[in-house]
């Protein structure tokens, strides 16, 4: 923890595979000290280990963020630990999938619990924190399905597409305060979210999206980390679709 006074601190959550994994390692690339959250600890673990041999920084915070007392609470021991708090990824999401029809309370219900109040709820923690320092970047994971809207996931297309006008309101209050916020709107992408897709869903994505391929989380989290940067200081209140041209107009 010594050079943290110097090294820029980031927070990402669903940091345990996936695009959270892939971020992580980029910013970790970029010099950021990475904190690590999810709930498996020997994933984030084995990530922090390989983070560290890479030459970068990284640690890890184990949380639930269904749990919103402990997801608070974790954003401010990371800003406490390290005396700073710079970078937050909101990138955890869950699906539970079901035509509306056959919708459950309980499958609305908890999606919009985990996927939007959730990232409510970690981005107000980590405003203080970010005031303080007179900078900030935040970068909530979307989805295409919050653009476009898709079959069997009004649940995760309401909280997704609720992400932009979260983001953009805050972008608005923060602004002047140095802090940024973007959303990052992923297409289909090649992870354990999607692996288990009916084969002709899967060709009938390939065939919707420009690029005629899956995206690998790489290339998610390289434009999170662009965002996350210095350099991106006049990007804020946006939403950057990552999708191999799925949803452009
Ligand atoms: N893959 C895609 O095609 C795609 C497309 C558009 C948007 N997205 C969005 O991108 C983000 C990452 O998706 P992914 O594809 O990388 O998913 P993934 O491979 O299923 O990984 C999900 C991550 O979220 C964590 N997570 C899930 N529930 C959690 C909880 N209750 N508390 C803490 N962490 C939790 C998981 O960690 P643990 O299980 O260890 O807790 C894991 O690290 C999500 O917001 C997703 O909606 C993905």
């Amino acid at each position: 923890m010594s050079d943290s006074t110097q090294r820029r601190v980031a927070l990402v959550t669903g940091a345990s595979r996936g695009i959270g994994e892939a971020t992580a390692r980029a910013l970790a690339a970029d010099g950021r000290l990475v904190v690590l959250s999810a709930r498996s600890t020997d994933r984030l673990e084995a990530i922090k280990s390989q983070i560290e041999a890479d030459g970068g920084q990284a640690a890890v915070q184990p949380c639930d963020i269904a749990d919103h007392e402990a997801l608070a609470g974790l954003v401010e021991q990371v800003a406490g630990d390290y005396k700073r708090l710079d970078v937050l990824v909101n990138n955890a999401g869950i699906t539970r999938d079901n035509l509306m029809l056959r919708m459950s309370d309980e499958e609305f219900d908890e999606v919009i619990h985990a996927n939007l109040r959730s990232v409510f709820i970690a981005c107000r923690a980590a405003l203080r924190p970010m005031m303080r320092g007179k900078w900030g970047r935040i970068i909530n994971i979307g989805s295409v399905s919050g653009l476009v809207g898709n079959a069997g996931q009004a649940n995760y297309a309401a909280a997704k597409a609720a992400l932009g006008g979260l983001t953009r309101s805050l972008a608005r209050e923060m602004a002047s305060k140095g802090i940024t916020a973007n959303v990052v709107a992923p297409g289909f992408i090649e992870t354990g979210m999607t692996e288990s897709l009916p084969e002709q869903v899967k060709q009938g994505a390939r065939q919707a999206t420009a690029v005629g391929r899956f995206g690998q989380p790489e290339e998610v989290g390289a434009a999170v980390a662009f965002l996350a940067g210095e350099q991106a200081s006049y990007i804020t209140g946006q939403v950057l679709a990552v999708d191999g041209g799925m949803t452009m107009c």
